[in-house]
């Protein structure tokens, strides 16, 4: 691969060596909202890569989780999230990485990594060029029966008695596998197109959680939709991605749920008819 690649994975690196230097000494919650925390790893990550994307490419805008928004009018735009699963990091889980893509103004990716310091894994991708783990190509799964599948999923910290997501994992749940919520969204992408999990779903994400988690998922050959099944676009707050071959039976799921064909299949609160002892 070439192009953008082989810098972006230089500043992945430093900033994955940077972040485990704070997690091994364990930092300091503050709170953004009622339970969207934040740590100074957060804004040292997004510090050093910002200044290196900038020193790199100057004529490119740059979009921070924490802040940084920097000639957003350009043609060609930095998607950062420089710690994406910052609950598990804070509580000392080993789930997190760091989130770098380039968009053109038309919402276009160009490419994309996603590095995991904790297990030392970087994710690479370029439009039309496919995507790699740790210089290996990658490929989606073959898995072509929801009931055979490992999905994923997630559930925000903003408004969490608004969100819906309960339903849609209690119908997945019962036709697959299973359903993992691991708590990095940009790392749950990067499982699908590895193949790891066949899909994953998620309500209200940002484009620093979803811009090189996508590129990967469609460079690894798989889709990647909204949940009425219309292109995914940056600004989409859903994203549905699969390995390709499920996304129809995902969709229908989606449909039926959305329908309310399940709506008094949800158990309700524990009653005495839950017998403890059953
Ligand atoms: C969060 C993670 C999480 C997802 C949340 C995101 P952050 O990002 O990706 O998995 O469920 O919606 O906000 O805050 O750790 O960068
Ligand atoms: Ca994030
Ligand atoms: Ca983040």
């Amino acid at each position: 691969m070439s192009g953008y690649v082989p810098d972006l994975e230089a500043i992945a690196r430093e900033a994955g060596r940077l972040l485990m230097h704070y997690f091994a000494r364990r930092v300091t919650i503050e709170y953004k909202g009622d339970v969207d925390l934040v740590t100074e790893a957060d804004r040292a990550s997004e510090k050093l890569i910002v200044e290196r994307l900038q020193s790199r490419w100057p004529e490119h805008g740059v979009v921070g989780e924490e802040g940084t928004r920097s000639e957003t009018d350009a043609e060609y735009r930095w998607y950062v999230d420089p710690l994406d699963g910052t609950t598990n990091f804070a509580h000392g889980y080993p789930v997190f990485c760091i989130s770098i893509a380039l968009a053109r103004r038309d919402g276009q990716l160009e490419a994309g990594v996603l590095y995991d310091p904790t297990r030392d894994e970087m994710f690479a991708a370029e439009r039309g060029l496919g995507a790699t783990l740790n210089g290996n190509r990658l490929q989606v799964s073959r898995t072509k029966d929801l009931a055979e599948s490992l999905l994923g999923t997630g559930f925000p910290s903003h408004k969490r008695h608004k969100n819906p997501n309960v339903h849609f994992y209690h119908q997945l749940t019962l036709r697959s596998h299973g359903v993992r919520r691991a708590g990095s969204a940009a790392l749950d992408l990067a499982n699908v197109s590895c193949g790891r999990y066949d899909g994953y779903w998620e309500f209200n994400l940002n484009p620093w959680d979803t811009a090189a988690g996508v590129l990967l998922v469609q460079e690894a050959g798989g889709m990647v939709t909204r949940f009425d099944g219309s292109p995914f676009r940056l600004d989409s707050r859903e994203v549905l991605a699969s390995n390709g071959l499920i996304h129809q039976e995902l969709l229908h799921t989606f449909d039926d749920v959305f329908e309310g064909k399940y709506r008094y299949e949800m158990p309700g609160l524990p009653s005495e008819e839950w017998s403890l002892h059953a």
